[in-house]
């Protein structure tokens, strides 16, 4: 089994990248970003009080996006492997989801971090909310504060992965073929001890 937390700020790519690794590798992506948009598109209560949050560029209470996480991990009992992307945002949704796997006899095989240049960001962030309709793209303090909770509420995250000897750096500027390269290449030297659940 192959269960990857694909990391990194706003606009680093995780998206784009995770949708080529997911086929790859036959993975089930998760991504709450899009699981939230879809909720605010259907109208449904958690869209409502997900809303406001995502137009400023704050984060949803990790109760709901760990609600919504465990309730895909049931639906889908016995796939190959997830590819989380967007998730966890947040020391306490990272052992959430080891508390989670663990109970689905899973784990963490890597935490994949995608490193771009704060300008490299806000540049993609801009060019993206001209096509994407996102109103957390269209605004440059809003795609500024996103990338200001990333570094406070996210970026912790990384000496966590690290701590569990799972943090993977990765070079996420060059062309997409490139990053899906260097990607490929490391996910294809993590230790089989950590694919096994
Ligand atoms: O991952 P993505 O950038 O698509 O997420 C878009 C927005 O959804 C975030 O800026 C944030 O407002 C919200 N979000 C969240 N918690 C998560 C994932 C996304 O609050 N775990
Ligand atoms: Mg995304």
């Amino acid at each position: 089994m192959l269960n990857l937390v694909l990391f990194g700020p706003p606009g680093a790519g995780k998206g784009t990248q995770a949708a080529f690794l997911a086929k790859a590798y036959q993975l089930v992506h998760l991504s709450t970003g899009d699981i939230l948009r879809k909720e605010i598109a259907s109208g449904s209560a958690i869209g409502q009080m997900a809303k406001d949050i995502i137009s400023k560029g704050e984060l949803v209470p990790d109760s709901m996006v760990i609600n919504l996480i465990q309730d895909k991990l049931d639906k889908n009992p016995s796939v190959n492997g997830f590819l989380f992307d967007g998730f966890p945002r947040t020391v306490p949704q990272a052992e959430a989801l080891d508390n989670l796997l663990v109970h689905y006899g899973r784990n963490v095989s890597a935490m994949l971090s995608l490193e771009v240049g704060k300008e490299e960001l806000i540049a993609r962030l801009i060019k993206r909310g001209v096509t994407s309709g996102r109103s957390d793209d269209s605004n440059r303090s809003v795609i500024e504060n996103r990338i200001e909770v990333y570094n406070q509420k996210t970026a912790p995250l990384i000496n966590y992965y690290r701590n569990a000897g799972k943090y993977e750096s990765i070079n996420g500027e060059g062309s997409l073929e490139e990053i899906t390269k260097r990607l490929k290449t490391c996910i294809d030297q993590i230790p089989q001890n950590r694919k096994s659940r």
